[in-house]
């Protein structure tokens, strides 16, 4: 059985979130970490996780949301750090893909939530786009800290820095693109990689266009088995043990 290590299952996305839940388990998709990006998702993600016995949670403040976020919005995570299925916090970061204007901004939001983190021996779960080099420099700061880098892509110089520091690469459905060079690298970087599927959105090939949904970490998992010719289940402990040694589920 797989997790899908991130996802955001919120209402505003799903109709129905138990039929998610149930597509995936029928896809050897037993097991939800749901990342918040705000106020509104981290109290989502709250709930969610008090109803759904198979869902796990993190609490964070995404790069996307720097304008918009207040003291009492992070003064919130930290309540709720040590809630029962509250793993880890995320998504955090930097992206300076939209918003680059507000790179000092971001860098001192990260720190805080970096902070957080060390202060309360939780793993992070880092979203870094266009901003490699500088998330690097950050999580260097952080030698204590560890975690995921969520939506891993190349190149394979910059998976060895964030292995060395001791984080663990998100794969998704990226890896399936047919544009994508992700899979050249992935016998290099399978003994620390976990399987995600950021839903609702990246979904793989070839459902690409329609909604995704965890049960497409199946999928995932199928071509990188195929691409590194080891059995799913073998895939499937490789993942299973890396989770449990980040979130110790
Ligand atoms: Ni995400």
């Amino acid at each position: 059985m797989f997790c899908d290590t991130h996802c955001h299952l919120y209402d505003e996305y799903y109709d129905d979130i138990n039929l998610v839940i149930n597509n995936a388990l029928e896809n050897q998709v037993n097991r939800f970490i749901v990342d918040g990006c705000d106020k509104k998702s981290n109290m989502e993600v709250l709930k969610k996780v008090n109803e759904i016995p198979s869902m796990y949670g993190c609490l964070g403040i995404h790069p996307e949301s720097v304008l918009e976020y207040s003291e009492d919005d992070l003064n919130f995570i930290e309540k709720h750090i040590f809630d029962d299925k509250i793993i880890g916090i995320g998504e955090i970061g930097l992206d300076y893909h939209y918003s680059k204007e507000n790179k000092k901004a971001q860098i001192k939001l990260l720190r805080k939530q970096l902070d957080l983190a060390r202060k309360y021996h939780k793993p992070v779960v880092i979203h870094s786009r266009e901003a490699t080099l500088d998330t690097l420099n950050i999580l260097k700061e952080y030698p204590e800290v560890k975690g995921v880098i969520h939506s891993f892509s190349l190149p394979v110089e910059v998976a060895k820095e964030y292995i060395k520091l001791g984080y663990k690469l998100g794969i998704n459905g990226v890896v399936t693109f047919k544009n994508s060079h992700l899979k050249e690298i992935l016998k290099e970087i399978l003994p620390y990689i976990i399987l995600e599927t950021d839903s609702p959105y990246l979904t793989p090939h070839p459902y690409r266009g329609t909604k995704n949904e965890p049960k497409y970490v199946e999928t995932i998992a199928q071509f990188i088995a195929k691409e590194v010719n080891i059995s799913l289940e073998d895939l499937s402990k490789i993942t299973n043990d890396n989770i449990k040694e980040v979130f110790k589920i």
